[in-house]
């Protein structure tokens, strides 16, 4: 009796370990907002669109979504579910949390700390399998949400930090602490917590697994950082450059480089551009340097960019063709996708979600490091599981 019930706990954690979950990546246009849903509540279950923030630490919703939910209960101060949440605070005995809204930085939002259930589900790396339960999950029911697309109801915090929804569900079914990304260009994309594989056709399990490349991750007070050392233009690395910490954000649209290294980075890609015949045009804001469509073969065939990344081996290179590079703004005009964030900016390059598109990107918080796949596009596939 004794042995077998230690022996079904033993498989059962075997299994448990090698769990993966898959949820949906929606792209909302214009806002160009990347949001998941899953299904908050226990009896009544109701589906709920939430914003990918990988610098929120504790997801929030909109309270008015969550009336219709009969388990959803309140956290007291002093409990431990509220103690495990730095920054806590506290109101006629109802945990509080207040964080920065990742859409409006001048505005904080703050919410009751609230529990009840988050269900999503397995995958086998490809296909959504069986549903499964994360049952007591903390988040927190705010007021007064400013800033997202109507059909989103609130903020999924992807941070670092211990109370995050990846760090609730890998703690609680002890599985390897491990996000990934697939951020598609339209249409439906991937959000994998505890990924082991990936089936992304071409791409298999066994004969033809995604290559990925590493770089050390950072994990600071704000999110997830890389290293950037060297930036090249068709091979050419730009002369004023050193080693420049990089925030990775899913918030921001398109990666905004303080003013000398835009200045660096324009100044490379026209001469490039511009000697293999695409010549400049007027700007178009919110872009500053623009080219005539007309000059630029389909890829779209544009100079190609690469960040120089420290790894053990050396340095190795995340690539960026036409798709992630530049954006077509009218038939005539394309810009180069990227934003001057001027000379005093918190971060010096934040890392956007138009380079970040039909990558995957792996954030491994048990060995720090991130890992990214060549752009999908180079392999005739993307993150966009329908069609367009
Ligand atoms: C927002 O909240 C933080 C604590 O999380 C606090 O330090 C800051 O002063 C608040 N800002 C505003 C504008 O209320
Ligand atoms: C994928 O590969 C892993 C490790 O080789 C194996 O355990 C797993 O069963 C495979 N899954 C599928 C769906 O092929
Ligand atoms: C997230 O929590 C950490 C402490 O755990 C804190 O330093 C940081 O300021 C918080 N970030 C936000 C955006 O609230
Ligand atoms: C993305 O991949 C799907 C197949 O998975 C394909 O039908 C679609 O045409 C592709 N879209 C682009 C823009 O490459």
């Amino acid at each position: 009796m004794g042995t077998l019930c230690f022996l079904s706990i033993f498989t059962a954690m075997i299994l448990s370990s090698q769990a993966q979950y898959l949820l949906p990546i929606t792209k909302h246009e214009p806002t160009k907002q990347f949001y998941t849903t899953l299904d908050i509540g226990t009896t009544v279950k109701s589906p709920l669109n939430l914003l990918l923030d990988l610098g929120t630490n504790l997801t929030w919703l909109s309270c008015y979504k969550l009336q219709s939910l009969t388990s959803l209960h309140t956290v007291a101060c002093g409990s431990v579910s509220c103690e495990a949440i730095p920054g806590n605070g506290c109101n006629e005995n109802s945990c509080l949390y207040q964080q920065p809204n990742p859409l409006i930085s001048s505005q904080n939002v703050t919410g009751r700390v609230v529990q009840d259930a988050a269900s999503f589900s397995t995958t086998d790396g490809g296909n959504f399998l069986s549903q499964v339960s994360l049952r007591i999950f903390t988040f927190s029911c705010a007021y007064g949400l400013q800033g997202l697309a109507p059909p989103l109801d609130g903020v999924l915090s992807l941070s670092p930090g211990t109370s995050s929804f990846p760090i609730q569900v890998t703690s609680e079914f002890e599985v390897i602490a491990k996000l990934a990304l697939c951020l598609p260009s339209y249409g439906t994309g991937r959000f994998y917590v505890a990924s082991a594989y990936y089936i992304i056709p071409p791409f298999d399990n066994s004969t033809n697994p995604i290559q990925k490349t590493s770089t050390p991750m950072v994990i600071d007070s704000g999110g997830y950082q890389i290293s950037i050392q060297s930036i090249y233009v068709d091979g050419t690395p730009l002369t004023i450059f050193g080693k420049v910490a990089t925030r990775l954000s899913t918030m921001v649209p398109y990666t905004v480089l303080k003013t000398d290294i835009y200045n660096a980075l324009a100044q490379s890609f026209t001469l490039k551009a511009e000697a293999m015949g695409i010549s400049k045009v007027a700007s178009v804001a919110p872009f500053k340097d623009c080219f005539d469509a007309r000059n630029i073969a389909t890829g779209p065939d544009v100079p190609k960019i690469e960040f120089g990344l420290p790894w053990k081996t050396g340095e190795v290179k995340w690539g960026f063709n036409g798709a992630n590079s530049v954006v077509e703004v009218s038939e005539m005009v394309t810009c180069l996708a990227f934003y001057d964030g001027g000379q005093y900016p918190e971060d010096w390059i934040v890392i956007g979600t138009h380079q970040l598109q039909n990558y995957l990107l792996e954030f491994d918080f048990s060995t720090s490091t991130f890992s990214f796949s060549d752009s999908l596009l180079l392999h005739d596939t993307n993150c966009s599981t329908g069609t367009s």
